[in-house]
């Protein structure tokens, strides 16, 4: 009988990994689910030790530092380093160390949002947030220190953890009107989707390093976006659609980041769901 695959993942307590946590004792795999107390991946030795103890095969960082906004203030900036830029390093060093390999997720938010057609993974990075440009040091020393498979995605959901569909869906139950962002174009990823192509990447027992780019089919604004959710709920919430300029953030967000997503489906045969059916999903799941 073939040995289990040993799986690490970072983050455990995320969308994404609270998605991954769904795959526990499937066959074939053994997961290690680790989250900041027990894995603390802003230090180099720890996360060295650590990895020598468990030996993975594969190691899925679903861990980072995700407030975009509050990462542009001054005392955050550290931190969003520390976990979206050095501690890949250090996670992408043990991997090569102990012989795993890397699966490191990153973001549409490493472009700038001026193309008018999907993004290619081999296009020009050029972020316009800290939070982007932290998370394009991550993939580089992500690929500078072992043979990863970055995965960029976008516009992340999930019945799990905090995110734009269940602050919609909170915000149609208590407001008559509410104003969403018309001018922003990209696609919605349904972080249970995204999982499942992680594990199929593995699953493949192939392995091509480099970039590769996930969401869901289709593009969308989040305005647009808002009203799918607002038709699944049966909300009568009025949705009006506002400029960018009116909502202004501290972060800058690209206005348009539809990611082109050929290298996965070719490379892994992935089939990746319509943002629409896996909303209706995850909708479902929230509101049974
Ligand atoms: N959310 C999106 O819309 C989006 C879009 C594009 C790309 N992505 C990328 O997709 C991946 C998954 O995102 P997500 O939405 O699942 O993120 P998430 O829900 O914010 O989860 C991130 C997890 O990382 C953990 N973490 C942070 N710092 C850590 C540290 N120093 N040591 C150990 N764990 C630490 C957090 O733990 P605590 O809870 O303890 O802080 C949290 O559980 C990330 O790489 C993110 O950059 C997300």
């Amino acid at each position: 009988m073939e040995q289990p695959v040993k799986i690490l993942v970072t983050g455990s307590n995320g969308q994404l990994g609270s998605e991954l946590r769904q795959y526990a004792g499937l066959p074939g795999m053994i997961f290690d689910f680790t989250e900041r107390a027990t894995l603390q991946l802003t230090n180099e030795a720890d996360v060295r030790e650590y990895m020598e103890q468990v030996r993975p095969q594969y190691v899925i960082n679903g861990a980072a530092y995700t407030a975009v906004d509050k990462a542009e203030e001054t005392g955050a900036q550290e931190e969003a380093e520390a976990v979206n830029a050095r501690a890949v390093g250090y996670l992408a060093k043990a991997c090569t160390a102990v012989g795993a390999k890397l699966v490191h997720i990153s973001t549409d938010y490493v472009f700038d949002g001026t193309a008018s057609q999907s993004y290619k993974p081999s296009d020009h990075p050029n972020p316009v947030s800290v939070y982007g440009a932290t998370k394009l040091k991550g993939e580089e020393l992500a690929e500078r220190y072992t043979d990863a498979v970055i995965l960029r995605t976008a516009w992340v959901y999930s019945s799990f953890g905090k995110n734009f569909v269940k602050t919609m869906i909170r915000l149609m139950a208590e407001k008559p009107v509410i104003n969403v962002v018309a001018d922003q174009y990209g696609s919605p990823t349904y972080a249970a989707d995204l999982a499942a192509a992680i594990i199929s990447i593995i699953q493949s027992g192939k392995w091509v390093r480099g970039i590769y780019h996930y969401t869901n089919e289709g593009e969308t604004s989040w305005y647009e976006f808002a009203g799918a959710i607002r038709e699944l709920i049966h909300s009568t919430c009025m949705i009006n659609p506002i400029p960018t300029a009116d909502y202004p953030t501290p972060a800058r967000r690209p206005a348009y980041s539809v990611l082109d997503k050929t290298g996965i489906k070719e490379t892994y045969g992935i089939i990746i769901p319509a943002w629409r059916e896996s909303l209706e999903k995850c909708i479902s799941k929230l509101q049974p």
